[in-house]
């Protein structure tokens, strides 16, 4: 008989975040599960959300308090402006 592992591991498994219905595509949405804070935002150029840990690279400030941009349509934190597209990759810092 095989021994079977008891412990259940939380951060294996997928979870539902939202109701797609209880997004509103023109801004960010800060969700927390499992002590996590994530952002959910939805690219101008996809039809598909993007969930994001909620915390710019810059100075860890939460993307959600930022907007998606009306030119790019990418998530733009609201401390400095750095912008960010569906990949995550940075692609604007205005002060550079
Ligand atoms: S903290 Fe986000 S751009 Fe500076």
């Amino acid at each position: 008989m095989q021994a079977m592992s008891s412990e259940f591991n939380f951060f294996q498994h997928w979870y539902p975040l939202t109701p797609v219905e209880d997004l509103d595509s023109k801004c960010p949405t800060p969700v927390t599960i499992l002590g996590i804070r994530l952002v959910i935002w939805k690219p101008k150029s996809s039809d598909t959300y993007q969930v994001f840990l909620d915390q710019c690279p810059h100075r860890l400030a939460p993307l959600s308090e930022g907007r998606i941009d009306d030119k790019t349509g990418n998530l733009m934190c609201s401390y400095h402006g750095w912008q960010f597209d569906e990949h995550g990759i940075c692609t604007n810092i205005p002060q550079a």
